[in-house]
């Protein structure tokens, strides 16, 4: 009971003490616009929705009812982030209980005011635009860079700032977001714009900025463990500099062999991908082991390709090619498959495998390239990536080494890569993409 109060009396005093002060400017501005970019982990949702509340209880202690929009580019984001993000800020400053809280649709409304929390998803601008609360105070468009482009801010903001109540002399728009590594990224270019203008305030933070210590020593090492391995990757993610895409995809010292498999480490799971071609590119399967440490292991490679072949390979041979890799895997590991994954837009192959032996594969979810591609980026600048040494995964170093970026494609907001043996390319991105929460990647 004591210790009960002694922890609210606390936190009641210690606002100061829950924003690092590199904040404090931008906590302090009375500019209408707000953007929070920096590298992950840098504060910036943490600081804003302190600041949403803080404003919020400045007008419903005066007895206003006033509302709060928080908008990402997904609804079906909302409730893991923006939502948990403002209900986390309520626990801080100790307000949760005058709030109630809903799910459907979300909202957090409180409870003497009725002041109103919103949680809207980009992804129906025409929602936003004919948005009707009122007294709106704020605005808070989190991950901004995950939007389409700054068409959806441009076409929403007046809806907003036509709902102020009177007693405001501005609604404050907030932005938070990483930069992505591509320059030419739309938020990259829309950034220096809102440089010039006087009207916006831009804050960079990185986790280094923290004064009070939040940032566990466990998160430290991970930091660190992707300073060692691949710097401009840190540089990119963690200092949130916009480092290029460079014009060779892979750094390819993160790509580290093995002549056989770890004794001080065991296999817990196996996965496969593979990357279909039917007339003259390759079919490629990739046999992978997850490892209690958390490594990834290329196990073994299947390639064929139909190039300079008269007869070529029909889907019920490679069916056929590829039940025989897979079940050689599994009696040398003495395990079955955990997940099987395949192209998106692959069906032949598929059904045939289906037909043959009652089995579906996975049909991955693809992304923009630079997506993808990011995703198997970050787990070899863990290094975390590892190949058995042995002639049937040749192909996939080889693949990999000279992957590259398109440069006619990379000053655009959607590079595309140079489409010549990529195919264990591709299949190495399906798999990362498809197992990405077994892999603990962050997404
Ligand atoms: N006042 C605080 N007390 C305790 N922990 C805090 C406080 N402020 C921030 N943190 C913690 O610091 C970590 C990073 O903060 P936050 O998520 O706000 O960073 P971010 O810049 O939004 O990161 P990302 O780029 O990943 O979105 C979080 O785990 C958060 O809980
Ligand atoms: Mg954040």
């Amino acid at each position: 009971m004591i210790l009960e109060v002694m922890r609210v009396a606390k936190r009641q005093i210690k606002l100061s003490r829950m924003v690092n002060p590199h904040f404090f400017p931008m906590w302090r501005t009375n500019k209408p616009y707000i953007i929070a970019k920096g590298g992950r982990g840098s504060f910036k949702s943490s600081v804003i929705s302190l600041k949403l509340v803080t404003m919020m209880k400045q007008w419903t202690q005066l007895n206003k009812r006033v509302n709060i929009i928080a908008i990402r580019e997904n609804a079906s984001y909302l409730h893991d982030s923006v939502y948990n993000q403002i209900m986390w800020a309520l626990n801080m400053l100790d307000l949760n209980t005058e709030f109630n809280y809903f799910k459907s649709p979300l909202r957090i409304v409180h409870k003497r005011t009725g002041s109103t929390f919103y949680f809207y998803g980009g992804d129906d601008p025409m929602k936003l635009k004919s948005n009707i609360v009122d007294n709106v105070i704020a605005v808070w468009y989190e991950e901004a860079a995950n939007f389409k482009s700054y068409d959806v801010f441009d076409q929403a903001n007046p809806t907003f700032i036509r709902q102020k109540p009177s007693f405001l002399d501005h609604v404050t728009v907030f932005y938070s977001y990483n930069p992505p590594k591509n320059p030419y990224d739309w938020i990259n270019e829309w950034i220096s714009q809102q440089e010039a203008d006087p009207d916006c305030f831009v804050d960079t933070s990185t986790y280094l900025d923290d004064k009070w210590g939040f940032t566990t020593d466990q998160q430290l090492r991970m930091i660190e463990r992707y300073k060692q391995n691949d710097p401009d990757y840190y540089r990119w993610l963690y200092l949130g500099e916009v480092v290029g895409l460079g014009t060779n995809i892979y750094n390819m010292e993160l790509f580290k062999s093995l002549k056989e498999l770890p004794g001080d480490d065991y296999i817990t799971n196996v996965y496969y991908a593979v990357d279909t071609g039917h007339e003259v590119s390759a079919t490629t399967c990739g046999a992978y082991g997850l490892t209690k440490k958390g490594n990834l292991i290329l196990l073994d490679t299947y390639y064929y390709s139909p190039q300079g072949k008269s007869h070529k390979k029909p889907p019920s041979e490679l069916s056929r090619d590829l039940k025989q890799f897979i079940d050689k895997i599994t009696d040398w590991l003495n395990m079955e498959p955990t997940k099987m994954t395949i192209d998106s837009v692959e069906g032949a192959l598929d059904n045939q495998f289906y037909n043959d032996y009652g089995v579906h594969w996975h049909k991955v979810a693809k992304l923009k390239k630079v997506d993808m591609i990011d995703r198997v980026q970050d787990l070899l600048a863990q290094g975390r990536f590892y190949y058995l040494k042995k002639p049937s995964n040749e192909i996939f170093i080889e693949e990999h080494r000279k992957y590259q970026w398109d440069e006619k494609t990379l000053e655009s907001a959607d590079p595309k890569v140079i489409k010549v043996d990529d195919h264990t390319c591709d299949q190495l991105q399906y798999l990362v993409h498809d197992n990405e929460r077994d892999l603990g990647l962050r997404y």
